[in-house]
Order: C-alpha cells, then sequence, then structure tokens
C-alpha cells in the first residue's frame, strides 16, 4: 500500500545521519557504460518483429486548412502500407485539450512544417519517398503573421504588482529604462523524438522518448480515446529533453494510430530537421526593464514587461520576469506579459523556461545600474537581497546568494578588474562580469517502490533519465538509507508499469523522485528497526549490517524473502508558508577581438547553493551544461525564421549553433556552496538543473562591455552585433 507524505513542515535531516557518506558522493552514473558502448536501447532502438516505418508529412503553408491529401498521388511506392490523416489523426474531441490540435496532425494548419499525415511503409526509405511525393492541397490564409512585433493579436495580462511602481520610479534619483530582445531557441537534445507503438488486443504498449511517463500516459490516452490503464509507456534511456519532450508529441501518436490500423508495430523517428521545424521551441522575446534607485544604490522601482509569441489557443506564455519578481526588492514592482500569436512552430518550455532568458536581461540591466551609480556590480546586489520575496511575503525557505556573491567575487578575482576599455592584450580587450542566479523551485507528486532483499535492494519508479544521474541518485539515496553498497542498488525507470514519478522537468526531479525513494527506503528503515527491537534512531545500516539494541545481525538474516515498501510524496503547507528557489552567482571573462568583435569566453565560475547535493559529479555536470547554456544564449544560439512564412531557416545543429568544444573555455568552475532546504522536501534539496543557465549568459555579456564598452541588446551577441 502506498503512504502518502505531504510536505507539511521541516523534516528531520536523516540523510546527515546515515553516516554512510554515500549520497553526495561524486559517483559515476550506473548506467554510463551501456550509454558509451550503445548498449542503452534509445525508443528508436526498440524495433519489434514486422515493425513498419512511419514518417510524418508537414504543411507547406504557415495557415490555413488541408482540403485534400491525394493519397493516389503515392500509390505507386513499392511498399507503401497507409497514408493516415484526417479526422482519425487529430486528437479526441471528446478528451481533447482545445486548441491542442496543431502539435498533432489534423486538418487546421497554424505554422509551417506542423505535421498533417503519417505516411506508413515496409521501410523508412520508402516512407520518405512517398511523404515527400504526397500531393496535399490547402486553402491558405492570406496576410499570415511570422513576427510578433507585427502581430495584432496581442493578448496582455493585467500587470502584477507590489507597491506602486510608477511613484517609486518618478522619486528615484536615477532611472534606467532599456528594452532588450532575446531570440527564439531549440532544445537540440541529442536524440531525435522517437516513437515505437505495439498493441496486444486494446493494451499499447510505447516506446518513447519522454520526460514526464506519469502525465505522457494520460496524454496519449487523452489522444486515442481510451483508458490510460490501457497504455503502456517505455523510456528508460533518453537523449536529452531540455523540456522538448516534457509533453506527447505527434511521432508518438501518429505512431499509435497506425499501429492500431494496421495491426502491426509502428515506429516514426523525426529527422533532425523535422525535430527542429514541429517541436516546440523557446519563445523570442522582447524585455523592457525599468530600475530606479537611489544614488546610495537602494532599488526603489523595479518594472519587468515582456513580450513572447506562441501559435494561436496554445495556453504556454514563457515566464519571463519570473526571477525578477523575487530576486530583488523595491518599493514599486510591476510586470506585465504580452502574448503575440503568430506562425510559428508552437513555443513550450525550454530549458529554465523563464529565467534563462528573463535573466539575460535583468541582469544586464542591474549591470547598467551599476555603471550609471558608479557602484560595484556586486555591491549593488548586495545592496538590494531581500529578506523574503518581495511579491508574496513569503520568506525564503533558504537563501546564500549574498554568501555565493562574495564567495565568487574572491575566488574569481574580482578585484582586480579593470575599468571598462582598460584591459587590453596585443588585439584583444578583456574584461570581467558578474550577475546572479537564480531559479525558482518545486516538489511535484511522486512515487517510488523500493525492494530490499537480503543481498540488495531495486528502486522502482517511472521517473526518468534524461542524461541528468537520475538512475545515479536515486541508487545513491537507497544504498545510503538501507546500509548498502550502490552496486547492491538496482534502479529501474522509465516504465508506467512502476509507481508514477513527477517526470524529467523544472528542475524538480532529482528532488520530488529522491524524496519518494527516500521515503520508500525510511519506511523499510522503520520495519528493520521493529525487527531488531529498536527505535528507528537507533538503529545502524551499514555494511549490508544492521546494529540496533545491543545487537548485530546481516541483512540477509533480517530480511527473508523481501521487504517491499512504495511511498508518495507531495507539496504540502511549506510550499505556501516558505519561498523555495535556488541561487547562486556567475562570474566571467571574455576577451573581445579589437577589429572584428568576436567573443572568446576566456573563464567562467559559478558559485552555487542548491540546497543538499545529491551526486557531486552529476551535480557539477549539471550546473556545467547550464553555463554553457548560458553561454550559447548570450554569443551564438538563435533560431532564425523566414519573415514571409514563419519557417525556419536553422534547421539543424550545423545552422543553429550550440556552443561547440571550441567556443568553450577549459577554464570552467563550480563551487557549491553547503546548504540544506528544509521546508522544501524530505531529503532537504533544491533543483539543479536549470540554475547554472540563469544569469550566465548576462555574465558574459557585462564581461563584454567591461572589455571594450560594448552593450549589445538584441542576443545573441554575435561580431556583428559586438563591432
Ligand atoms: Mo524542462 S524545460 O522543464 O525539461
Amino acid at each position: 500500500m502506498t503512504k502518502t507524505f505531504r510536505m507539511d513542515e521541516a523534516q528531520p535531516r536523516l540523510l546527515d545521519e546515515t553516516g554512510q557518506g554515500i549520497v553526495g558522493a561524486p559517483l559515476d552514473r550506473p548506467e554510463g557504460p551501456k550509454k558509451v558502448s550503445g548498449r542503452a536501447a534509445y525508443a528508436a532502438d526498440g524495433l519489434p518483429e514486422n515493425a513498419a516505418h512511419g514518417v510524418l508529412v508537414r504543411a507547406t503553408i504557415p495557415q490555413g486548412r488541408v482540403t485534400r491529401i491525394d493519397e493516389s498521388s503515392v500509390s505507386e511506392v513499392a511498399g507503401l502500407l497507409g497514408v493516415f490523416h484526417g479526422p482519425k489523426m487529430t486528437r479526441n474531441p471528446a478528451q481533447g485539450m482545445a486548441g491542442a490540435a496543431p502539435v498533432q496532425p489534423g486538418n487546421e494548419v497554424h505554422y509551417h512544417g506542423q505535421p498533417i499525415a503519417l505516411v506508413v511503409a515496409e521501410s523508412f526509405e520508402a516512407a520518405r519517398d512517398a511523404a515527400q511525393r504526397l500531393v496535399v492541397s490547402y486553402d491558405a490564409d492570406a496576410d499570415v503573421i511570422t513576427d510578433p512585433s507585427r502581430s495584432e493579436t496581442h493578448e496582455q495580462d493585467d500587470p502584477e504588482t507590489a507597491g506602486d511602481f510608477e511613484a517609486a520610479f518618478a522619486a528615484s534619483e536615477v532611472t534606467l529604462d532599456r528594452t532588450y530582445t532575446t531570440a527564439p531557441h531549440a532544445a537540440a537534445a541529442m536524440e531525435p523524438h522517437a516513437a515505437v507503438a505495439e498493441w496486444e488486443g486494446d493494451a499499447l504498449t510505447l516506446r518513447g522518448a519522454l520526460q514526464m511517463l506519469r502525465f505522457n500516459k494520460k496524454e496519449l490516452a487523452d489522444s486515442l480515446g481510451i483508458d490510460p490503464e490501457q497504455v503502456r509507456i517505455l523510456s528508460p534511456y533518453i537523449g536529452g529533453g531540455f523540456g522538448s519532450k516534457l509533453g506527447i508529441g505527434p511521432e508518438a501518436v501518429a505512431a499509435a494510430l497506425a499501429a492500431r490500423e494496421l495491426g502491426r508495430p509502428v515506429r516514426v523517428v523525426m529527422s533532425r530537421q523535422t525535430v527542429f521545424d514541429t517541436v516546440l521551441r523557446r519563445t523570442e522575446t522582447s524585455q523592457r526593464l525599468r530600475l530606479g534607485a537611489d544614488k546610495d544604490g537602494r532599488l526603489r522601482a523595479l518594472s519587468h514587461d515582456d513580450l513572447v509569441s506562441n501559435i494561436r489557443d496554445e495556453g504556454f506564455a514563457e515566464p519571463v520576469s519570473q526571477a525578477s519578481q523575487f530576486l530583488y526588492g523595491a518599493e514599486g514592482l510591476s510586470f506585465t506579459q504580452t502574448l503575440a500569436r503568430v506562425c510559428r512552430t508552437p513555443t513550450g518550455s525550454v530549458r529554465a523556461p523563464g529565467e534563462a532568458v528573463g535573466m539575460l536581461a535583468l541582469e544586464q540591466a542591474m549591470d547598467e545600474l551599476a555603471e550609471e551609480l558608479g557602484i560595484c556590480p556586486v555591491e549593488l546586489r548586495l545592496k538590494n537581497l531581500p529578506d523574503k520575496n518581495p511579491m508574496t511575503d513569503q520568506p525564503f525557505s533558504a537563501t546564500r546568494l549574498a554568501d555565493c556573491l562574495r564567495e565568487g567575487a574572491e575566488q574569481f578575482g574580482w578585484a582586480g578588474r579593470k575599468p571598462m576599455g582598460e584591459r587590453r592584450e596585443g588585439d584583444w580587450y578583456v574584461g570581467m562580469g558578474v550577475a546572479s542566479a537564480a531559479r525558482s523551485n518545486m516538489l511535484i507528486k511522486s512515487a517510488a517502490r523500493v525492494r530490499l532483499t537480503g543481498d540488495g535492494a531495486v528502486v522502482e519508479t517511472d521517473m526518468t533519465d534524461i542524461g541528468t544521474g537520475s538512475y545515479a541518485i536515486l541508487g545513491q539515496i537507497t544504498a545510503e538509507m538501507l546500509g548498502l553498497p550502490v552496486a547492491k542498488v538496482e534502479v529501474r525507470l522509465g516504465d508506467t508499469s512502476f509507481p508514477g514519478a513527477s517526470g524529467s522537468g523544472g528542475s524538480f526531479g532529482a528532488s520530488s523522485a529522491g524524496s519518494a525513494t527516500f521515503l520508500a527506503a525510511k519506511a523499510i528503515r522503520e520495519t528493520l528497526a521493529e525487527r531488531m527491537g529498536c527505535s528507528l534512531s537507533e538503529l545502524t545500516l551499514q555494511n549490508g549490517i544492521a546494529r540496533g539494541g545491543n545487537r548485530e545481525m546481516p541483512l540477509s538474516e533480517l530480511v527473508d524473502e523481501e521487504l517491499v515498501e512504495e511511498a508518495s510524496v507531495e507539496a504540502g503547507d511549506t510550499a505556501d508558508s516558505h519561498f523555495s528557489a535556488g541561487f547562486g552567482a556567475h562570474f566571467a571573462e571574455v576577451a573581445v577581438h579589437v577589429y572584428t568583435g568576436e567573443v572568446r569566453v576566456r573563464r567562467m565560475l559559478g558559485v552555487m547553493a542548491m540546497g543538499r547535493i545529491l551526486n557531486e559529479k552529476t551535480a557539477r555536470s549539471q550546473a556545467l551544461g547550464g553555463m554553457i547554456w548560458g553561454l550559447g544564449s548570450a554569443l551564438t544560439e538563435k533560431l532564425t525564421h523566414d519573415p514571409r512564412t514563419g519557417h525556419l531557416a536553422t534547421r539543424d545543429l550545423a545552422n543553429y549553433h550550440v556552443p561547440a568544444h571550441a567556443d568553450v573555455p577549459g577554464d570552467l568552475k563550480v563551487v557549491f556552496l553547503e546548504e540544506r532546504d528544509d521546508m522544501a522536501n524530505p531529503i532537504q534539496t533544491k533543483g539543479i538543473g536549470e540554475l547554472g543557465i540563469s544569469g550566465a549568459g548576462a555574465a558574459i555579456l557585462n564581461a563584454v562591455r567591461n572589455a571594450c564598452g560594448a552593450r549589445v541588446y538584441d542576443m545573441p551577441a554575435t561580431p556583428d552585433r559586438v563591432i
């Protein structure tokens, strides 16, 4: 039976007392060797006997309706099995979410590249051939809007405010009013989106590339008009997600529908270009920052107004000002968001939605303000750290932002920073920049099962590992709690027949699935204490031996067959009483070429306090990866749309420039400051994945300013914009 635990109050720090030193240790990922040797089966690797191959056909108009799909145009393709389209391919209207159709096949076209049909054949080549030949007729709309700044269908939210921004801004001794823009971004996960669907009677098994299986199972069932109990999803290994695999996608729905019709398994793998064209992207943004301060550097007014986009009827809008709402305090705060409706690939969550681009603007504006005031940018931030969330008045659960800024300044050699433009080495200007890091933190309902046999333990949950280290940390928590070596714990993930977890998203996975695993293991500890005839606090478990109440016993004698416990965790009162977020400070040193404007990042340092660190190595890798994303959004990453059709011009990893090795400095350092977040969850952790990005790009751009005086308002800061 599942025990559900609500996080209503601070919990004892049991993981500090178990004494094994496994939690926190920089252990290797247990699935690593399988991944690097090609033995980990990704979605498309599981090709069942007799499988057919599907290729998505995509719209070639930006907006309108499909009027006819001429199946006779492909009837001569050898091996063709079927062309699937129309109402049968649309989300089940009885259960469907309003307006969700554009992310899967249907007759309404909302963007160029939208999937409108699936062609299935005996081979991938035949399916691709037919998909390219298929003749589709459209009723295309005239006057489509592909540019958010031209969109007339703006939807503006009511401002979110605290105090009186206008009055505080007017009364400020120094004010700043700046507009920054950021480019649309792609998640660009290494593994393309893929699905293999197989029916047995009315039961569907889908191998997919998905981040949140508990939710995906329901979404897929809704799309097919069947009961979620009929759906099993398997995603044991996932080659990166970054938000792009949070929700069910057209490849999964189409594969399932075609497999049902054909009575045989169907595999659909997106090409890299199809991934770029159809998978949710990050919106472009335009952000107006207004800051007002007194001459001593005290912030009095802060407003952050943003413009984002999505296709018609889609509900998602990037929460751009999320961190601006809690990072610094001021008498007057105001935030508005405007959503423009455009014909471009729909937008959704891409790595640190909100902070990733919001802090690029906010933290540059803070740098500009420091310059206006003649105050050190580290000092300006230190002067303005609030002691509670300025919008909600909630106390912070834990924050060491001030320590991160001070420690970072010390370790980076910030005192050696020269005034703007005064450090030149040959043909390069050199400068330093700083930015705060912040990312909100959450606990999402999550369940896990732990089995203890005399010989070891097994963890089972539908949690995913998108390359982040879930296998490693869930094994470590269990080993720590049960006194076993990690090698004796087997972690089974990515199968919806296991207890449902949070999935991987929003940096909540480790905290949520980790807490559920911890609670299940704790329940086993309680049973073991009972069997030993001692209290829970007297029990010690180490190296397979239980000790307590003057007794000592090997687990193999204490556990006859197996002990099984399932536990579930959910957010409770602490989510209201306290505000939880990860904080840190980014420092960057760059060189800017005097004649070309090329920016080379020379070194970066991120000092972060992210609650309890479960695995020092996987946590560090997450933070480093985040900082590299920051580099990408500051300097290189940009999706470019054809203004006539909204079609992407940068549809692969050659044209969409994520930082490559040559772009990333060897001197990239992460320092963790010790922290426990007692209000966040039972294991005192915080989200890690996305904090590294948040603010990192701004530190680089602030360093560019310090180096050569250039302030680029339109990101990425490519050489033509810097020079
Ligand atoms: Mo994340 S953008 O919630 O994978």
